[in-house]
């Protein structure tokens, strides 16, 4: 069976993207599973950006052609940021209820509730050879927080089309719509030709 290292430490991403390869003859490797506990400094200025920088370092060290993903939220309220800070924005507050009340007093007072999730991934396979795939995925912010499941902002994000936050859909169902599946989803047809 062929190995495949996707370039994360997420348990929350490797359990959506496993479920998306169980189908599939690889093996899938997360960091963890070869206890490299190192990563890269992501200072891409973009999700491609980064996404390679995290893939090209993968790939470096053990050999293995390796996936990574650089994902996050664009909020039109704060200028479509914060983008490649998602993270670094979430953790300077002190609760994600505190990011998200924040988040959803700046949408009324601009009356602006549109905002997106954007995925790229790139894979490496050979030195400095990398091709990437993006997915996005078009919403808005909820009036409030509500849900248990995923991660990060997904309690306040509605998709497109639908009247519940990603955090209120099971993974099963997130998978189906999500910009993390759709930039995967080109990454297996890619695999698989
Ligand atoms: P990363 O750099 O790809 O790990 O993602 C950066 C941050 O964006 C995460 O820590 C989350 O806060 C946010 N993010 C990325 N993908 C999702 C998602 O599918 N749902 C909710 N938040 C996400």
């Amino acid at each position: 069976m062929r190995q495949l290292l996707f370039f994360s430490n997420n348990k929350n991403k490797i359990i959506e993207i496993k479920k998306i390869f169980d189908k599939f003859n690889l093996e899938l490797l997360s960091l963890n599973d070869l206890k490299i506990s190192e990563e890269p400094e992501e200072s891409g200025q973009t999700f491609e950006e980064n996404a390679k920088i995290k893939s090209d370092y993968g790939f470096n060290k053990t050999g293995i052609p390796c996936f990574a993903d650089d994902s996050g939220i664009c909020i039109e309220s704060l200028n479509w940021k914060p983008g490649v800070l998602s993270k670094r924005f979430l953790n300077s507050f002190k609760s994600n209820e505190a990011c998200f009340e924040s988040i959803i007093k700046s949408v009324k007072m601009k009356s602006k509730q549109n905002a997106y999730f954007k995925t790229s991934i790139s894979l490496t396979v050979k030195d400095n050879q990398s091709v990437i795939f993006n997915g996005k995925i078009d919403g808005k912010i909820s009036e409030q927080a509500k849900g248990r499941f995923g991660f990060g902002y997904d309690p306040i994000f509605i998709s497109k089309n639908y009247n519940k936050t990603l955090a209120e859909l099971p993974t099963k169902e997130k998978n189906e719509i999500s910009h993390r599946s759709i930039a995967v989803t080109k990454l297996i047809n890619f695999l698989s030709n």
